[in-house]
């Protein structure tokens, strides 16, 4: 499901399953079978996840809630009776002599507990009966079956829809932990086990890939799919693949009549099989081997995502035997998917565009649901003490310490945290981080004010971080957006020397436009590229004084209060000799400044202090010179929309939600963050939920962007 407001996703999605009606239901259940098979087949076709295991996990677990309460409304294409996805074209097909099944998963301890009691339920046990279980890691990779007819392999397929799966033989042969011969094997034996790649190998092959220019995977998972999945085996022979047994199909005599004795002979016969599997004899013990093998999961050096319980006794496995596609005797325990454990190599001081130091975790790589996670933010020096933004104790005032075990987290796409530290596995010599008072990029005095949670770097223009994050936030999207000219041409160019301050973006053609060859002859440029930039660049003269105010980067200052500044002053002219005349506190101007709706003392401050910093002021006058600022429109009370209240949801595609609001607001209009029976239009773009279906229900006029560009045109 999109993580846009979307109406046909979300009607019910919300609403308890306990509350649903019997038509929501039937509405939901269509609307999960198509959003579980598209999921499926991004994953297991293509190799290319469209959603987290966990967000997966989470719309099977409410489908299978929903069919529960109302089992007359299971559709005959149920995603519970669903495994993997069809076969692609390209491979041969096979016809698994034996299902190849999917686990059922247990999320929590009591989920364990409640396995053991249905497994012994089932075979009439009472609780103090004995019954083993062995306890192994989930392998996160793809499960292949191998086929051995008297000792040779013969075929190797993938799961597929688990009936029939794809002919990768050829593939298989080039994976050295699978042996080509087998002696003293049954004469048929079908070997299932994982193919994987372990994190080593992921790292160095995305590496190749990078530098021939060629897609990176995004997990070890995918890379093992996708290397695995290759029409020409030369491919495949090329990429590390490993491999984990741990289950067979078919086979012409029993390999033992437990699993652990199974396992141990199929180690007999050649096959890796993990050392990491235990048997234990109540549920106790299994959850106890789980919380083991989590500990250990970020140095295993390959990914697991969980631990696997069967039921040792493979009689007692055969009585259980199979609900549709999981089977009764075995269950998946997973790990929570935004959360693993880690260890902390480093602690790294990024400077950004206003000077702030923020500490950034260097961590032994680590799959958090599906993401490889090496680096997190400690947020300032206070978070890595244990102490809040408040004084208070956080995490019971535990600090964070290089050489430490610690907790990261991860939700949706920000950026991954550190939510916690495990004191018990501290090396003896770890010393509480001391975070630095000085830049560690200009050497520059780094100073804390009072109140704020952030040492600054007083480098200033000085400071190359600052100069560089200052002119990447520059050229970003909502300032200058030149073309051709982003955060890697700009580190580029800086490094060279060739821009320092924003100026220099714009006498690059009169500096360099002759000298044409040295832009020339840098890798990625010809004189074409060179021109085609120095036109986007000179396009950019002309720019609107919002637009102007947001790209100098002035701290405090971001996209609707450079609108608000550059609505309420109209010129740069304006602009620039208020805030060069106004004294911090008091005076005509600074009245004037903090009278603005939306601008505060500390921003109006923030604002003075640079525009009045003669080196500010030169690098401003400078840039300005080689501009065209396009005043900015007088608050309009003649337009269509003046005096109406307007609601902007969904996504604009023809401009920001800053520059919307400005635009709106520079017309007469009021801009308001809600529908509500006083909102006279609602401008909605692509994904637009709830507030769309409000309004309708309100009857007020809605109307898409170009509808709102038409209407406000020539205002
Ligand atoms: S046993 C009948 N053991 O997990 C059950 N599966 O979610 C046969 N997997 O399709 C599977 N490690 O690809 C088993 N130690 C393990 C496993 C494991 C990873 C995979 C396998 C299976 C999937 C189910």
């Amino acid at each position: 499901m999109s993580q846009t407001e979307n109406d046909q996703d979300r009607s019910t999605a919300d609403i308890a399953v306990t509350d649903l009606t019997q038509t929501d239901a039937m509405a939901e259940l269509a609307r999960l079978a198509d959003a579980l098979a598209q999921a499926n087949t991004a994953y297991h076709r293509d190799d290319d996840p469209a959603m987290t295991d966990a967000a997966y996990d989470a719309l099977k677990q409410r489908n299978a809630a929903i069919e529960a309460r109302f089992p007359d409304l299971k559709r005959d294409d149920s995603p519970s009776d669903q495994i993997g996805a069809v076969v692609a074209d390209g491979f041969g097909k096979v016809q698994h002599a034996v299902r190849m099944l999917s686990l059922g998963n247990a999320f929590s301890d009591d989920d364990v507990v409640d396995f053991d009691q249905r497994v012994r339920k089932y075979l009439g046990l009472s609780a103090d009966q004995p019954l083993r279980y062995t306890a192994e890691p989930k392998i996160d990779g793809l499960s292949l079956s191998l086929r051995y007819e008297n000792g040779e392999l013969v075929q190797a397929a993938t799961r597929g829809d688990g009936a029939v799966g794809e002919n990768v033989t050829a593939n298989a042969r080039t994976i050295t932990d699978i042996p080509q011969q087998l002696t003293d094997a049954p004469d048929v034996l079908e070997v299932r086990g994982e193919v994987y790649m372990s994190h080593a190998d992921f790292a160095a092959l995305n590496e190749r890939q990078a530098e021939k220019g060629a897609k990176t995977f995004a997990n070890p998972r995918n890379a093992a799919a996708g290397s695995l999945r290759q029409l020409d085996a030369q491919i495949t022979a090329a990429r590390p693949l490993r491999f984990f047994a741990y289950a067979w199909g078919e086979v012409s005599e029993p390999l033992s009549d437990t699993q652990s004795g199974a396992i141990a002979r199929l180690a007999a016969l050649g096959f890796v099989t993990n050392p990491l599997t235990v048997t234990c004899d109540t549920p106790e013990a299994m959850i106890a081997h789980y919380q083991g093998i989590e500990v250990q999961r970020a140095t295993l050096g390959y990914d697991i995502d969980g631990v696997v319980y069967k039921v040792d006794d493979l009689a007692l496995q055969q009585r259980l035997g199979f609900r549709s596609t999981t089977p009764r005797w075995a269950i998946a325990h997973k790990f929570p998917a935004e959360l693993a454990w880690t260890k902390l190599t480093g602690i790294d001081i990024q400077v950004g565009r206003t000077g702030a130091l923020s500490p950034v975790a260097r961590l032994v790589p680590v799959n958090v649901g599906g993401v490889m996670v090496s680096n997190a933010t400690l947020h300032n020096e206070d978070y890595i003490a244990g102490r809040g933004g408040d004084g208070q104790p956080i995490r019971e005032g535990r600090d964070i310490r290089i050489g430490d075990w610690v907790q990261v987290y991860r939700a949706g796409d920000v950026i991954p945290k550190i939510k916690d530290v495990d004191l018990a596995r501290r090396p003896a010599d770890a010393a509480p981080y001391v975070f630095p008072d000085t830049c560690p990029q200009c050497d520059s005095p780094a100073i804390r004010e009072d109140g704020d949670a952030v040492r600054r770097c007083t480098g200033g223009l000085i400071c190359p971080a600052q100069a560089v994050e200052r002119l990447k936030h520059f050229v970003s999207r909502a300032a200058f957006d030149i073309e051709g000219l982003g955060a890697k041409q700009v580190e580029q160019f800086y490094a060279d020397g060739w821009i320092k301050t924003p100026v220099d973006i714009f006498q690059l053609r009169t500096r360099y436009g002759q000298g044409l060859q040295q832009l020339k002859n840098r890798e990625g440029w010809g004189a074409k590229s060179a021109d085609n930039l120095f036109a986007a660049i000179d396009d950019k003269r002309k720019i609107p004084l919002h637009r102007l105010i947001f790209a100098l980067g002035i701290r405090h200052v971001g996209e609707s209060s450079a609108a608000l500044l550059a609505n309420h002053y109209g010129s740069w002219a304006a602009f620039a000799a208020a805030m060069a005349e106004a004294d911090i506190g008091s005076g005509p101007a600074w009245d004037e400044l903090v009278s603005i709706d939306g601008v505060g003392a500390v921003m109006a401050t923030s604002l003075i202090t640079t525009m009045q910093n003669p080196a500010e002021a030169n690098s401003i006058a400078a840039l300005v010179a080689e501009l065209d600022v396009q005043d900015a429109a007088k608050v309009a009370s003649d337009s269509p929309v003046s005096g109406l209240t307007v609601v902007f949801t969904g996504t604009l595609e023809r401009m920001t939600r800053a520059e919307a609001k400005a635009r709106a607001e520079s017309l007469g209009a009021k801009v308001a963050g809600s529908v509500s029976a006083k909102t006279d239009i609602l401008v909605a773009g692509p994904g637009a939920g709830s507030k769309a279906a409000k309004a309708e229900a309100l009857g007020i006029r809605t109307m898409d962007e170009d509808g709102w560009l038409a209407l406000i045109n020539g205002a």
